[in-house]
């Protein structure tokens, strides 16, 4: 259990998931993550920000019995995802007086996924109040951080914003705020990469809207609080920027040390340009630390032995992650080592629809690299070092 005081009326009442390891089973979690969930006490009404993962739904009850509360007027949902409404339906079982309180897409999600009866929601709008006595609760539309109904709330009179996913990590850890843990911006990053990153541009405009209020605190629903607002927004008008960095990320397979024998190659041929390079042997790679370096890479080189014909089945899922996940990559290369044939590089350019990059021209060798391929290589290095003089110019 962890009840946590944040002020005299605002309390931590969610759980810590020290050993979850995976998120949609698809999002590595080497961190554990933590499904926050807020009581506010008004002078007239009590408010249940957002709830907790249904793994976790009882460790939410035996909070909120820990901290006496005996009525709830308010369930504010934030977010339909079950991680924060899951645990919704236990929480109207154990106190029915109380309403959900949410937009209009949220309440159709969640009338779908979970079952709550219409007669259960009041719907509010972009803007709207609700108050809670001596509290007063503003509800800030904020689609697409990352499903069309994500919204935020604003608690007016503490200046608090609780951003439900948007500024959140997944990452457990025993202190309330971030500043207390340098980790968390790392863990922010990884968050951003896996769940927004395909979002930037709305993200940008969401921002800006929130840019209007006096915020002295965002508290998340994953992750520590951050009591200095400004580490968390300025690191992700970073991330959403247009700029990139000096940079080659890349993520490789091999099967018989060929196209791994042109992968080091170029790393220390990259290494020695000063140019930071970043290398996933795709096989073992926790794809969070492979979406963390695309945040802000400028370019990407796919190695992959050609395999029935194609890439690398491991070169295939990498390349159809990074369409999907939409980073900023301004250069994207593709290498590898083949026996007699086959179409990789318009198979991995097809998978790359989602992006708008400038191709390097492919390096593909026949068998083991022999002299005149690593002079290839030397051009495509050359090539990068060009391209990366003129970075950010613009
Ligand atoms: Fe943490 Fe989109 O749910």
């Amino acid at each position: 259990m962890a009840v946590r005081k944040i002020n005299s009326d605002v309390f931590y009442v969610g759980a810590i998931d020290w050993d979850r390891k995976i998120f949609d089973e698809l999002i590595p979690l080497p961190d554990g993550t933590s499904y926050n969930s807020y009581i506010l006490k008004g002078s007239e009404k009590t408010a249940l920000i957002d709830s907790v993962d249904p793994e976790k739904e009882m460790e939410l009850l035996a909070n909120l019995h820990e901290l006496g509360i005996e009525k709830i007027d308010y369930i504010v949902s934030n977010h339909a995802e079950q991680d924060h409404s899951g645990a919704i339906p236990l929480i109207l079982e154990h106190f029915p007086e109380a309403v959900v309180v949410t937009n209009q897409k949220c309440k159709a999600f969640e009338i779908d996924h979970l079952y709550i009866p219409d007669s259960k929601f009041h719907v509010i709008h972009d803007g709207d109040t609700l108050s809670l006595g001596n509290k007063t609760l503003k509800f800030i539309m904020t689609p697409w951080v990352h499903w069309p109904e994500t919204m935020v709330t604003y608690l007016e009179e503490d200046n608090i914003l609780f951003s439900c996913d948007f500024f959140g990590s997944h990452f457990a850890s025993s202190k309330l705020f971030a500043e207390e843990n340098p980790k968390v911006i790392e863990g922010a990053k990884r968050y951003y990469a896996e769940i927004m990153m395909p979002f930037r541009s709305t993200i940008r405009k969401n921002i800006d809207i929130l840019s209007k209020y006096d915020i002295k605190m965002i508290a998340p629903s994953h992750g520590p609080i951050w009591k200095s607002p400004n580490t968390i927004i300025d690191a992700y008008k970073e991330w959403i920027s247009e700029k990139v960095k000096n940079e080659v990320v890349i993520p490789y397979v091999s099967m018989h040390e060929s196209t791994k024998i042109m992968v080091e190659y170029m790393i220390d041929e990259l290494i020695k340009k000063d140019i930071i390079v970043k290398p996933y042997n795709l096989t073992r790679t926790d794809t969070g630390e492979l979406a963390m370096s695309l945040v802000d890479t400028a370019t990407v080189i796919i190695a992959t032995p050609m395999v029935l014909a194609g890439a690398h089945p491991a070169a295939v899922y990498a390349t159809f992650l990074m369409n999907a996940l939409r980073p900023k990559t301004k250069f994207v290369g593709i290498i590898g080592s083949y026996g007699w044939g086959g179409k990789m590089v318009d198979q991995l350019k097809g998978l790359l629809a989602n992006l708008k990059v400038d191709y390097f021209d492919p390096v593909l060798v026949k068998g083991r690299p022999v002299e005149d391929d690593f002079k290839e290589l030397d051009k495509l290095i050359d090539l990068i070092v060009e391209k990366h003089k003129t970075l950010n110019e613009e």
